[in-house]
């Protein structure tokens, strides 16, 4: 949907519609919480709520794969780790989606090649139809509704689990095996939604670096995973070392941590990605950096993460799990 409501045109002149579903809004930002309402507006919105998560449901269980990124530390490589994996996927002819459940940073849409969408296209029956990056792979995020990159988003916690719940039960993925979900830094209201919210979820990816502070917060996701009784399905170690031009090995960020949360949380360590400025680079520009530097040490460790990663996930049959809220897929 468009923030500005217009109709607009993407980049292949195709027209961009404003989306049914708007953007969650306070029914009456100067009332007090709950004031005014008639116990008929209550069951009204209760109802909504009711049948929107029955549609996330239905829309869930159409897709085999449904994995979280997590790390309770910020800026780690959550975002780098998705968004990569998510072409990585794409690239073995997976057919991928990814839900960027970062409302207040989004970067889904730089980090997929997708800045220029502004807006997302609404078929008549309502159903959101995602973008798509030129490796195929699917996107929504409420990046892709702002008017501008820098437009702040200001929500509080009962608006994005709203915002949550609407997105994932009106987006037609078209038939995606792969749904990639990345989370903001933190264990708040974004990954309990989500957690709550999705059925079948198969499991949370965990991102840390090697820094002693990032292995105490990741620890925590690592905790909070498991008290949610989500799958917790590997670990990817980021930012691991930095290799110089005389081959030498610097553990810039430290060494040893995403071994010692492997172990204790009983996790496969599926990868240690060294630092490369060249990452950044393409992450920016929106291109998978694997293929820009397709002989770069970060690009082979990479690639075998994913086909890991694929391992580990396919091996779970893309069977149902009991989601925290009980709910389960049949
Ligand atoms: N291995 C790496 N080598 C070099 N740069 C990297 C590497 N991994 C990530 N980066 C860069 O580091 C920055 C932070 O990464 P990213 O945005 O993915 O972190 P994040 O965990 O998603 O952050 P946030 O918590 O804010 O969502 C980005 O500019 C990214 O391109
Ligand atoms: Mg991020």
């Amino acid at each position: 949907m468009s923030a500005s409501g217009m109709s607009e045109t993407n980049e292949g002149g195709q027209e961009r519609k404003p989306s049914r579903m708007a953007l969650p809004q306070r029914s009456n930002p100067g009332a007090a919480p709950g004031g005014g309402q008639s116990y008929r507006e209550i069951a009204e919105r209760m109802k909504k709520v009711q049948e929107e998560q029955r549609l996330v449901v239905e829309r869930m269980r159409q897709i085999p794969y449904k994995v979280a990124v997590l790390s309770a530390k910020g800026g780690v490589g959550k975002s780098f780790v998705t968004a990569s994996l998510a072409m990585a996927l794409a690239m073995m002819g997976k057919v991928v989606g990814v839900f960027d459940a970062d409302f207040h940073g989004p970067s889904m849409p730089l980090m997929l090649g997708l800045s220029q969408v502004k807006g997302l296209l609404a078929r008549d029956d309502g159903s959101i139809v995602p973008a798509v990056n030129v490796y195929g792979v699917r996107l929504v995020s409420v990046g892709l509704m702002l008017p501008s990159e820098e437009a702040p988003v200001i929500w509080r916690g009962s608006l994005k689990t709203t915002a949550i719940r609407q997105l994932l039960a009106y987006t037609d993925w078209e038939g995606a095996e792969y749904l990639l979900i990345d989370l903001p830094p933190g264990t708040g209201d974004e990954q309990l939604t989500i957690a709550q919210t999705i059925p079948g979820l198969t499991g949370f990816l965990l991102v840390t670096i090697p820094s002693d502070v990032s292995k105490v917060v990741v620890k925590k996701a690592a905790a909070f995973a498991q008290k949610l009784n989500v799958p917790l399905l590997g670990i990817v170690e980021n930012m691991s070392y930095f290799r110089c031009p005389d081959g030498s090995v610097q553990y810039i960020f430290g060494k040893g941590a995403a071994e010692e949360i492997a172990k204790e949380f009983n996790v496969p360590l599926l990868g240690q990605i060294p630092i490369d400025p060249r990452i950044r680079e393409a992450t920016d520009a929106g291109v998978p950096f694997f293929l820009e530097y397709p002989d770069s040490e970060a690009a082979k460790v990479f690639l075998e993460m994913a086909r890991r990663f694929v391992e580990v996930v396919e091996s779970k049959g893309g069977k149902s799990n009991k989601g925290a809220n009980g709910s389960e897929e049949s």
